[in-house]
């Protein structure tokens, strides 16, 4: 196998709040890939760092009456203690205010500039006079413009109520969420990246298949791609906490500029460190001599890159890291990430975490009750591949650990490194009826699991080896044995073979379970480095006195950190800023619906008796449907890009006949029409001779 050299992040943490079980799905995600890479002798760095810039930022050290540096460091601090606790190894962690940050922003600005991807424009917003600062959309509340609704304490962008969307300055009787002033209206110089110039290079990279999940790359696809790329606005204008532009006075990088840069940054204050070189990390090409910049245009080539680039994050980040992102890197001829594994939401017991409910855990919280690899396990055996969002089912977090770890795992020593204790190992290795050969050779099928992040499936065949192992130990009843002195012999070699067993188990998991892998390598003289550990069984070795390894979860401990997180009301890091305003698109969300959910949805056929262009909207078509007899409905569709309207008057489509009327900006939509396809040109309603009435159900 040769080496690789595997540059990892996660996504870095707003300085303005503390870690939650939430931001641990992906640390340790992302730790448990970092691990996993090491133990297979790859060179792995694992960077971060905490993101600090920003308007939340500067908010909340006016709020403290104290320097944002200040803040900053002592959240560094609790991040740090954080994720300690929870074996979160960063190799390094970084802070995106610091010099080798402001470095790589001005050499990525400089690119970007040269390259007249840069425009300027007056941008017009709310301004905040108590607290003189612009405010992003967010951070205003009113009473919805739309004359139907009316409805009070709606954000700045859009109506939770009914639906529409609309800029903070329409809103009735606007109020400052920072200070509760009315906001004025100021027009300010902002400076935009105008990225449609590098549409080609974004298709290409998001769609060659390599560097995305498939549902992500088609959402990019339907939802972005299939339009002119808007151009996005990277300056905000004094007061800001961040770093000023050099050739725009007055006016500071927007935090989502410069919070990926973090990722160079701390990569490069890592290499200081080490001796290293940041070019061989994210200018290979230029490291390696090579004459052709990384990462030049058809997308998913990247030429002189000896280095991956593993990005992980969260689904409400996806554009930033899959399209801005690689766009930056692009521009200033960077190294591209070889991967970008995006994972969906955490929600506890089946709902948002929630503080009324105590479902809303601080990662100190838990450490105060649980054991961090209790959390680590469960994670891990529900992580897969896809975005799907995790649930951590509080009855089943219990379960679990107690049946999975302590009861299979951590069972095979308990219930016999006391009996070996004295003997040690057998000096040769036990006939075991092939079962040590047969976990080994598992070792390839749960590599590739832990390489394709598929936890869950690598846990679930590593219980299949837990269960196996235990079988044999109760077929061999070493605590029977051990009441007959002549057996001593047979003694040693079944607590041989189960301990070995059990080792090799622990290999297996130890990317998962880092301190236990520690203590069993002590326990048995010998410590886990590698995974090609599994390949080899122990013999002759001495085994120590054997120390508890793990203990049961009790149900009151999870109840202890519940009600403790109902009084915590420490501000946690959240999505602070205005980053959600770009494009106006939905986030990846992919929650489940229940069979009751689905059979609510009234699914007809229709026919198209009209259809029109919305002259204002980029995306919508007006349609007249008919779902037989007099029965009409007029809806609104975001299938402009793909259909001339005269094409589709007189065709079938899939309507929810029962969706509740919505008032939108063009007038009332009163259903939903249907479409599959991946968006541009793919997108598909029915054929006019599919045989289908108008008025049918569809089953
Ligand atoms: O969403 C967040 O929490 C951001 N602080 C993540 C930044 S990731 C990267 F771009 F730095
Ligand atoms: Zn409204």
């Amino acid at each position: 196998m040769t080496a690789r050299r595997i540059l990892v992040t996660s996504a870095l943490p707003y300085a303005n709040g503390h870690i939650h079980l939430g931001h641990l799905v992906e640390y340790i995600q992302t730790d448990i890939w970092v691990r996993f890479q090491k133990l297979r002798s790859h060179r792995c760095v694992y960077i971060c760092a905490d993101d600090t810039h920003g308007t939340a930022i500067m908010i909340r050290a006016r709020q403290e009456g104290r320097p944002e540096t200040e803040l900053i460091a002592d959240m560094r601090e609790a991040h740090l203690r954080d994720f300690t606790a929870f074996d979160i190894a960063f190799d390094n962690y970084g802070s995106t205010n610091s010099e080798s940050m402001r470095k790589f922003c001005h050499e990525i600005w400089a690119a970007l500039r040269n390259k007249g991807l840069i425009a300027e424009r007056d941008v017009t917003q709310l301004y905040d006079p108590e607290a003189q600062t612009f405010l992003a959309d967010r951070f205003v509340k009113g009473t919805c413009p739309n004359p139907d609704c009316h409805a009070a304490d709606q954000y700045g962008d859009n109506c939770e109520v009914c639906g529409r969307t609309y800029s903070p300055t329409e809103l009735i009787n606007p109020k400052s969420t920072l200070t509760g002033a009315t906001p004025e209206v100021r027009t300010a110089r902002h400076l935009f990246v105008q990225i449609e110039q590098l549409h080609q290079f974004l298709n290409d990279w998001t769609q060659c298949g390599e560097h995305l999940q498939d549902e992500v790359a088609n959402y990019l696809k339907g939802h972005f791609l299939s339009e002119p790329l808007r151009d996005w606005d990277v300056s905000r204008p004094a007061p800001y906490f961040g770093f000023e532009i050099p050739d725009s006075p007055g006016n500071y990088w927007y935090v989502w500029f410069d919070a990926p840069i973090g990722y160079i940054g701390s990569t490069a204050d890592w290499c200081e460190k080490h001796g290293e070189d940041v070019t061989t990390w994210w200018k290979p090409h230029l490291a390696a001599g090579c004459s052709q910049p990384a990462g030049n245009a058809p997308g998913c080539e990247q030429p002189g890159a000896q280095c991956e680039i593993h990005h992980f994050i969260g689904k409400d980040i996806t554009y930033f890291h899959t399209l801005f992102w690689p766009a930056m890197l692009h521009a200033a001829e960077f190294n591209l990430p070889h991967k970008v594994h995006i994972h969906g939401f955490l929600t506890v017991d089946g709902e948002k975490m929630s503080k009324r409910r105590g479902t809303f855990v601080m990662a100190s919280t838990y450490a105060k009750h649980l054991d961090a690899a209790y959390l680590r396990y469960y994670y891990a055996s529900k992580l897969g591949s896809r975005l799907d969002d995790l649930d951590l089912n509080l009855e089943e977090f219990i379960a679990k650990v107690n049946s999975d770890l302590v009861g299979k795992v951590v069972n095979l020593a308990s219930r016999t490194a006391k009996f070996a204790q004295g003997s040690g190992l057998s000096a040769s290795y036990p006939d075991d009826d092939g079962l040590f050969a047969q976990a080994a050779a598992a070792a390839d099928v749960i590599a590739t699991h832990y390489e394709n992040c598929d936890f869950a499936a690598a846990m679930r065949e590593i219980m299949v080896l837990a269960d196996r192992a235990n079988r044999y130990v109760e077929d061999h009843a070493p605590w029977t044995l051990k009441k007959d002195p002549a057996k001593a012999g047979e003694l040693q070699d079944v607590c041989t073979v189960s301990l070995n067993l059990f080792r090799q188990i622990v290999v297996y998991l130890s990317p998962v379970l880092p301190r236990l892998a520690e203590q069993v390598g002590q326990l048995l003289n010998c410590p886990i480095q590698h995974w090609n550990d599994a390949q080899t069984p122990l013999i002759g070795t001495a085994v120590a006195p054997f120390t508890h390894l793990m203990k049961r979860v009790e149900l009151a401990q999870v109840q202890a950190m519940t009600e403790e997180s109902k009084q915590d009301a420490a501000p946690v890091a959240e999505v602070a800023t205005d980053s959600a305003a770009y494009l106006e698109k939905e986030p990846l969300t992919a929650e489940n619906c229940t069979i009751d959910d689905f059979v609510k949805v009234d699914l007809r056929v229709a026919r198209v008796l009209e259809c029109e262009e919305v002259p204002e909207s980029n995306k919508l078509l007006r349609m007249t449907l008919s779902l037989g007899g007099d029965q009409k409905r007029n809806v609104f569709a975001g299938i402009k890009g793909v259909y001339k309207p005269e094409d589709l008057v007189g065709r079938l489509v899939i309507m929810c006949a029962n969706l509740a009327p919505r008032k939108m900006k063009f007038g009332l939509s009163e259903g939903m029409v249907l479409a599959a396809g991946a968006g541009g040109q793919e997108i598909f309603v029915l054929s006019a001779d599919s045989g289908a009435q108008p008025g049918m159900r569809v089953h």
